[in-house]
C-alpha cells in the first residue's frame, strides 16, 4: 500500500504550526527516570515515535492478512533511522500506521507525546498537518495543481503567511524554481519526487517520514535531495524516519530498523555519529 489517495497527503490544518520542543512526553518522563533498559528504544534521547504491540491485519477477499504483528518500536527525538526489508516486509504500511493514515488493529502508537489512538480523523489530519512531512512511494500529488500550488497546499493549510513565496523557496531548494507553473503530468518521476519532498519539508516538520525518498532519482539528483533531508534534520533536530533499499544511505542513518514478515526482525543499535 501507499497511502490513501491525495487527500491523505494534505497536511490539512486549521491551526498554527506547533513550534513547541519536543517536550515532556511520558516516555520523556520514563527516560528521565531511568528504569529497565528496553530493547526497542533508542538510547537518550526522548521518544518522538512509540508503537507498543502494533498490529495491522487488513481483510481481503482471500481472508485476513496480518500486514504488521506486534511492532515494539522507539525512535528518539532527532533520530535518523533507516526502515529496510524485502518488498511487502511492511515498510510502508509501518509509515502509514506512524502517519495516522492507517489504524493498527492492535496496539498504541504515540507521536511527539500524544496518542493517536486518541484522536478522530479530523483531529489526525490536523495533528499530522501541523506535526508530520510525508514522502510517499507513489507521490500523490494533487494532479489538477501546479508545482507550486501542492508544495504551498500544506502551507496554507497551517496559515502560514507568504505560502506561495515559501513554496517558491522550497521548490529551488530541490532544483525545480524553473517548473513552478507545470502540473505533476508534465513532470518526470523524479521531479515530481522532489516536488513531493519540497512538499514535506514545507511547513518544517518535527517528523519526516519518506518512503524510497531516491528511488526515482540519479544519483546527483538523490544525492542533492538526501542532504536536503539529512540537512533538515541536522538543523531543526528533526526526526528522520528514511525506507531505502540503498545501503549507502541506510549507513548515513544513526540506526537501521529491518523488517520481515511485517515483523522487526532487527531493531538496530545507535550508532555514535550517524551521518555527518
Ligand atoms: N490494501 C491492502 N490489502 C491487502 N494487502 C495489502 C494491502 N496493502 C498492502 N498489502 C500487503 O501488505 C504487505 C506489506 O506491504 P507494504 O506496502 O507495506 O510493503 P513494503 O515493505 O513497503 O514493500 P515495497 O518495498 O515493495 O514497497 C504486502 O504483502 C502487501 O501485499
Ligand atoms: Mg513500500
Amino acid at each position: 500500500m501507499d497511502g490513501s489517495g491525495p487527500s491523505a497527503s494534505s497536511a490539512a490544518s486549521d491551526t498554527a504550526p506547533d513550534t513547541t520542543p519536543g517536550a515532556a512526553t511520558p516516555a520523556a518522563a520514563a527516560a528521565a527516570s531511568g528504569g529497565a533498559p528496553d530493547p526497542a528504544r533508542s538510547s537518550g534521547r526522548p521518544a518522538m515515535v512509540a508503537l507498543d504491540g502494533v498490529s495491522l491485519t487488513l481483510a481481503t477477499s482471500a481472508g485476513a492478512v496480518n500486514i504488521l504483528s506486534g511492532i515494539d518500536l522507539k525512535i528518539g527525538a532527532g533520530e535518523r533511522v533507516g526502515l529496510v526489508g524485502a518488498s511487502g516486509s511492511g515498510k510502508t504500511s509501518l509509515l502509514m500506521t506512524i502517519a495516522g493514515l492507517e489504524r493498527p488493529t492492535a496496539g498504541r502508537i504515540t507521536v511527539a507525546g500524544t496518542a493517536l489512538d486518541g484522536l478522530d480523523e479530523d483531529g489526525r489530519a490536523r495533528f499530522r498537518g501541523r506535526t508530520i512531512g510525508i514522502v510517499f512511494q507513489a507521490f500523490h500529488l494533487i494532479p489538477t495543481m501546479t508545482a507550486l500550488e501542492n508544495v504551498a497546499v500544506p502551507l496554507e493549510f497551517a496559515r502560514v503567511r507568504d505560502a506561495a513565496r515559501r513554496a517558491a523557496e522550497g521548490l529551488d531548494a530541490v532544483g525545480l524554481g524553473h517548473r513552478r507553473g507545470h502540473y505533476p503530468s508534465q513532470l518526470s518521476g523524479g521531479e515530481q519526487q522532489r516536488v513531493a519532498i519540497a512538499r514535506a519539508l514545507a511547513v518544517a516538520p518535527r517528523l519526516i517520514l519518506a518512503d524510497e525518498p531516491t528511488g526515482n532519482l540519479d544519483a546527483d539528483t538523490g544525492a542533492r535531495v538526501m542532504a536536503l533531508l539529512f540537512g533538515a534534520a541536522a538543523e531543526r533536530g528533526t526526526t528522520l524516519m528514511l525506507v531505502t533499499h540503498d545501503p549507502a544511505l541506510a549507513a548515513r542513518c544513526d540506526r537501521v530498523v529491518r523488517l520481515a514478515d511485517g515483523r522487526i526482525v532487527d531493531p538496530g543499535t545507535e550508532r555514535a555519529g550517524g551521518a555527518e
